[in-house]
């Protein structure tokens, strides 16, 4: 019997801190205001040079290295983004060169804060059904990019960051035992990315030093809050039911950090204490598709997670989607200081390896003589930009942790 363990986990989050205070000097809110009715006291905001991609790569060389898996051992890589670098290529095919993953398929999966928990439905499925032995699993997002900064009701709720996680088939039981995924498309108006909605001329552009983005959030804020309770409590009670736990056998929920009164909320109608809900909204917002991930790489770096542990895993967003996952938790042997450096030697050679093969594909076209009859070829893609109009991003807070902004795990 082949069961899906989570082996490895990683995250990334800019250095940039936005503090409520922050966003207080240039809008018309407060930390009190923003703390009392979210749970938020910061967020991160990232620099111009990171994209979704890079932070993504970031969090996954951190949860490979956990994992002591190298990229060219993955099957697959998904990608969960609201905030893709491009249409296509896919931010997942970005991820996928960096890391040398030769043998992995790659996509990128929108189903908005619920893409994480698509992503790790998807990665179980293929790796009970046979057809993968290790799937990466991300949840990477710019919500910094698509955020009206003049628009107190929604800018303030959001961060940026990326988390990852590698799930890997073995033939212990446990890991993720069930998953369950669910739409409902006639609540797409309640939470969606639309083109910034024509206003007054005074209230046209956001705040000085932040970014005007040509797409922005609008929310339907208490009726999203009325879904988001609804559908966390009806989730984890199908899936608790469905692997045959009572709600208070479950040693550890993390939930999607959306506000901390919709976590208060589900856990006074489950019947499960709050404490044991891991909570970090304060620190990062709402990081949409990279929540989850955050929360658990968190949760095992605060020591919240033992093994043989009953964990739920639980989300929702915009679509409407939500998912679930019902994980008995089976921490793995760290890998060994060898297996590390085999591996991060490998990272090293994909770079080249990626350069060494554009090379020659531009020197084959060349040889073939085909300039005349064939396309021009395309050029490689840049990260993407943020929108001409865009000033300067706000003055960075120092981090208070001098670790951040680079990878952990
Ligand atoms: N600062 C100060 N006042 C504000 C702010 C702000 N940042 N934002 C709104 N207000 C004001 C409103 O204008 C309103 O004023 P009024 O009474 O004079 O009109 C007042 O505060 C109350 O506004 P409400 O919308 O009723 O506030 P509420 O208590 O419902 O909280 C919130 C709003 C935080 C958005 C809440 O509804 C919520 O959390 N909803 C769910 C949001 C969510 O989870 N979104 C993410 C989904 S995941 C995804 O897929 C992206």
């Amino acid at each position: 019997m082949r069961y899906a363990h989570i082996v490895g986990w990683g995250k990334y989050v800019p250095a940039n801190v936005v503090t409520n205070d922050d966003l207080a000097k240039v809008l018309d809110t407060s930390d009190g205001w923003i703390r009392d009715r979210t749970g938020i006291a910061e967020r991160r905001m990232a620099s111009r040079r990171e994209t979704s991609a890079s932070m993504a790569i970031a969090a996954s060389v951190a949860a490979l290295d956990v994992a002591g898996i190298s990229g060219a051992q993955l099957d697959l890589i998904i990608v969960a983004t609201s905030t893709p670098d491009h249409v296509f290529p896919s931010t997942a095919c970005a991820v996928q060169d960096a890391l040398g993953a030769d043998h992995a398929g790659a996509f990128d999966l929108s189903a908005a804060c619920s893409g994480f928990m698509y992503g790790l439905g998807l990665a179980t499925d293929s790796i009970k059904a046979g057809t993968c032995q290790h799937v990466l699993v991300i949840g990477s997002e710019l919500m910094s990019r698509i955020l009206d900064w003049s628009d107190r009701n929604t800018c303030v709720l959001f961060g940026d960051g990326a988390g990852a996680v590698v799930v890997s088939s073995n033939n212990q039981p446990g890991g993720v035992l069930a998953t369950l995924l669910r739409s409902d498309g006639s609540g797409g108006d309640l939470l969606a990315v639309c083109d910034r909605p024509a206003q007054p001329a005074a209230q046209q552009k956001p705040p000085d030093d932040f970014p005007l983005n040509r797409q922005v959030i609008q929310m339907n804020g208490r009726e999203v809050f009325r879904f988001a309770t609804r559908a966390m409590d009806r989730a984890t009670r199908e899936l608790t039911h469905r692997v045959g736990w009572l709600p208070e056998q479950v040693d550890l929920v993390v939930p999607h950090q959306a506000n901390i009164r919709i976590i208060e909320s589900a856990s006074k109608s489950l019947g499960i204490p709050v404490d044991k809900f891991f909570c970090n909204i304060h620190r990062y917002g709402n990081t949409s598709a990279a929540s989850i991930p955050i929360a658990l790489c968190e949760a095992v770096e605060e020591d919240r997670l033992h093994a043989n542990d009953r964990v739920i895993m639980v989300g929702f967003g915009g679509g409407l989607t939500w998912g679930a996952a019902a994980v008995q938790w089976g921490a793995p042997p760290p890998p060994s200081q060898r297996q590390k450096f085999v591996n991060r030697a490998g990272l090293g050679f994909a770079g080249l390896r990626s350069r060494a093969r554009r090379l020659m594909r531009s020197l084959e076209m060349r040889t073939l003589g085909a300039a005349e009859s064939e396309p021009p070829a395309v050029r490689k893609p840049r990260p993407a930009e943020p929108a001409p109009e865009t000033p300067p991003l706000p003055p960075a807070t120092p981090a208070p942790d001098p670790g951040d902004g680079s990878q952990h795990s």
